[in-house]
């Protein structure tokens, strides 16, 4: 049996090279808050307790975090004087709790669940557990001076010599301990070193020095990727998508050109669906078993059922519902609205806030006109009905089971059951007009030219 874990994302710190007003933690990866990536990778560990702390743009960082994950608390950090420090902040919220803490950093989103659970694991052969990442560039991580799987010390980079800066082995700063010595230990942490802060990385060296072990959990660099620059967001961004189109491929998804699908945090693709190339998922997107979404379409908020055939050219907005076998088609945008198994709406349409019946088909250029400038009204449309093409749906309104419009109708009345409604101007026809009207303006033209 595994302790009862508790987590604490560290996300109070400013973020300066993102050249942002908004704080970095909230910047996006795959459509959702980077705090979210970092919280989410925590839950699947299903802790007891998920612990914020919030510092810089509080008020927005503590909203995200609890509209993610309502059980949330936040912590404020009011000045930032350090990862140890940043941690304290929870020490009240935590007291008499037993269990292990894990703390995670807001901006270091692409960690992966199974690496935290290795590192709960690892828990079982060592007082405090540190993840650790061989890095390419160590650039300016901290160093983590080892002894095979044991942990000595961690060197931040300020204070490191050239000797230890030689070290390729990196802190990722998430770290793992029982949560009444973490604590312990943090009291004792001080502020002399080169950057005046109180260093969480103090920790391990503190452990051992009381006679408890440390010890490193290795994972891949690209775990480990910390954004603090919107060039390392971009990258971080890449390093989903990599992942989201692998996962996508494992599960049985056909993907011609992977590279150029892209996936929100949330996407849920079925077995057996297809995915051409260049669609795009934004949140809240689930396509079930044998759908196909077609080239050059954006889903977002929406549902579309097994068999369902989505584009090419399409755009699916929240709401959209399709029920299985349902069928939207080029040009066509589908808004908070339902379509019955098997209805169609195949070329250049607007169905917004409507429900359509099953079977129906929605010709093409059909437009539900649902806004009056001040409020939205819904169309319905029955089973099996046919709207003819160009029919202006003029919201509220109903056209009933196996009804008909006329092409190029305004619908504004109810159409009951089975009726036909025609909402157009009568056609007039002059036979032989047509040439007499060629002829007259030939002539004109020509005495025109004449004159000038
Ligand atoms: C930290 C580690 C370093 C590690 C690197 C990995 C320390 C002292 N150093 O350095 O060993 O290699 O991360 O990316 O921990 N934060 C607060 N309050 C503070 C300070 C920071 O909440 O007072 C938060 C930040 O918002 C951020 C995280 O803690 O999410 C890490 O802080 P940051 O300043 O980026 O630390 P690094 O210098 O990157
Ligand atoms: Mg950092």
């Amino acid at each position: 049996m595994s302790r009862p874990t508790a987590l604490i994302v560290l996300a109070a710190g400013k973020g300066t090279r993102m050249e942002s007003d908004l704080p970095k933690v909230l910047h996006k990866i795959a459509g959702a808050p980077m705090l979210a990536h970092a919280m989410d990778s925590g839950l699947e560990l299903d802790p007891a307790r998920m612990i914020v702390v919030a510092g810089h743009g509080a008020d927005a960082v503590e909203a995200a975090a609890v509209e993610h994950s309502p059980e949330t608390q936040t912590v404020r950090q009011e000045e930032q004087l350090g990862t140890a420090h940043a941690v304290d902040q929870a020490r009240a919220l935590l007291d008499g709790f037993d269990g292990d803490v894990f703390v995670l950093y807001g901006d270091t989103p692409l960690i992966r669940a199974e690496t935290l659970a290795r590192m709960a694991r690892a828990r079982a052969d060592h007082d405090v557990v540190v993840l650790g990442f061989e890095a390419a560039d160590p650039g300016r991580y901290g160093r983590l001076k080892t002894d095979g799987d044991t942990l000595l010390e961690i060197v931040e980079f300020k204070d490191a010599s050239d000797e230890e800066r030689a070290i390729t082995l990196c802190n990722s700063g998430v770290l793992c301990a029982d949560r009444a010595v973490l604590f312990d230990l943090i009291a004792q942490i001080g502020n002399d070193n080169a950057s005046g802060e109180y260093y969480l990385t103090d920790v391990p060296a503190l452990a051992r020095a009381k006679g408890l072990s440390a010890g490193v959990v290795r994972c891949e660099e690209a775990e480990t990727l910390g954004v603090n620059t919107r060039a390392q967001l971009a990258e971080a961004e890449a390093a989903f998508q990599a992942r989201a189109r692998s996962a996508a491929l494992e599960l049985g998804v056909t993907m011609q050109a992977p590279e150029t699908v892209f996936f929100a945090r949330d996407t849920v693709i079925g077995r057996d669906a297809e995915i051409e190339p260049n669609v795009v998922f934004g949140p809240g997107v689930t396509v079930e078993t044998g759908a196909r979404i077609r080239a050059f379409s954006h889903l977002e908020g929406c549902h579309v059922s097994r068999g369902a055939i989505v584009g090419p050219y399409a755009r699916l907005r929240p709401g959209a519902e399709l029920s299985e076998d349902a069928r939207v088609g080029n040009f066509v945008e589908i808004k908070a609205a339902t379509l019955g198994e098997g209805a169609k709406v195949n070329h250049l349409s607007y169905i917004g806030d409507a429900e359509i019946g099953a079977r129906s088909n929605i010709g093409a250029g059909t437009i539900t006109c649902n806004y009056d400038g001040f409020a939205k009204h819904r169309t319905e449309v029955g089973r099996g009905a046919f709207i003819g093409s160009n029919t202006m749906l003029v919201a509220p309104v109903r056209v009933g089971d196996e009804a008909m419009t006329g092409s190029g109708s305004v619908i504004t009345d109810p159409v009951p059951d089975g009726a036909l409604a025609l909402g157009r101007a009568k056609q007039v026809t002059k036979p032989g007009l047509a040439r007499k009207m060629f002829d007259l303006f030939k002539s004109r033209a020509e005495k025109a030219r004449k004159e000038r």
